[in-house]
């Protein structure tokens, strides 16, 4: 019978097996995948596993430092690298979606590619693969596939010739969560929402600058923090916040102000597949948008995303 305790130790014999003294490398996200994979190898093979975790400049609000902070008190060897300024470059003036994603794929593998060849002699790229992505790139041929380039590093092993360790490719995301709580992982990591790859820039309708980064960074974190605190973030699957291209007039004491909206996206789901908006309470819709309004300079209207999907995917682009 199949149970994370064997599981993890199994798995950890094998790779010890399979890798030996071999050097490995392993881009972290911060989700839950790459941290489950990142620990499981680390228990094989210690510090012969080198972490990289890049700051594309579109995460969350304070989550570079807070899961940097996170992955070195579990003991790995993980490097922050601040690459910021060169997404904001290569993204600028780039409005299409697909534009936008390949663009951000593409700087990710320059950069992790540059930090990876410092480590002297490595030879293997570490995945938080799961199974659901391994048939989703089997299938991606199929025109439903083709919507969106999901799989933006998919070139990462072939340009850096390296082979690939991918210990959760036989696991669905609910054994990830079971593996990743026998291996006693922060159940803030194991919990998260899951989280798109291009991050805010795919929230951020139109062409990315570094300041509707932090509106949008602002906007995100009230509503997160929101449903946290009211012990709401649980109940749904992912939620986010989105900077819509619009600008709507509103009036601020005697003033007429003219400044951008932003939608409120929270959804149920099983996989992403299909999806249902939340019912979320009025009283907090009403509270989260006030306070967003009130504190985030540059925004003044919240509206709340009802679409489910199909027809409406989760994510605007
Ligand atoms: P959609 O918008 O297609 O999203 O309903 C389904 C799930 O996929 C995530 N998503 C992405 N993840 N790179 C990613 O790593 C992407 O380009 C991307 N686009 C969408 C989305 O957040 C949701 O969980």
């Amino acid at each position: 019978d199949w149970t994370p305790d064997i599981f993890v130790e199994s798995t950890v014999a094998e790779l010890k097996q399979k890798l030996g003294n071999d050097k490995v490398v392993l881009g972290l996200s911060g989700g839950v995948d790459s941290s489950v994979a990142a620990v499981l190898i680390h228990k094989a093979i210690g510090e012969n596993l080198h972490c990289i975790f890049v700051d594309n400049g579109l995460l969350r609000k304070n989550e570079f430092e807070s899961v940097l902070e996170s992955y070195k008190g579990m003991g790995l060897n993980v490097k922050g690298v601040d690459a910021k300024d060169q997404f904001y470059a290569a993204l600028k003036g780039i409005s299409d979606p697909e534009g936008k994603r390949k663009a951000i794929g593409r700087v990710f593998i320059e950069v992790f590619d540059q930090e990876a060849h410092k480590i002297q002699g490595v030879r293997w790229l570490g995945q938080g693969t799961i199974y659901p992505d391994v048939i989703e790139s089997v299938s991606v041929k199929g025109p439903s596939a083709t919507i969106k380039s999901h799989h933006n590093v998919g070139g990462l092993p072939e340009k850096m010739n390296l082979k690939v360790v991918e210990p959760l490719n036989t696991l669905f995301k609910d054994e990830v969560r079971n593996v990743g709580r026998s291996l006693e992982i922060d159940p803030n990591i194991l919990g998260r929402h899951p989280f798109p790859g291009p991050g805010l820039g795919i929230r951020i309708l139109g062409d990315i600058t570094p300041q509707k980064v932090a509106i949008l960074q602002e906007v995100d974190a009230i509503f997160i923090n929101g449903l946290k605190n009211k012990g709401l973030y649980d109940q749904v699957w992912q939620a986010g916040a989105i900077l819509l291209p619009v600008q709507s007039v509103g009036v601020m004491g005697d003033e007429r102000t003219y400044e951008q909206v932003v939608a409120l996206r929270a959804v149920t789901s099983v996989d992403g597949m299909t999806a249902d908006w939340v019912d979320l309470p009025y009283a907090f819709l009403q509270d989260v948008s006030n306070e967003i309004i009130n504190k985030v300079k540059g925004v003044n209207r919240v509206v709340y995303d009802i679409s489910s999907k199909p027809p409406a995917t989760i994510e605007w682009e």
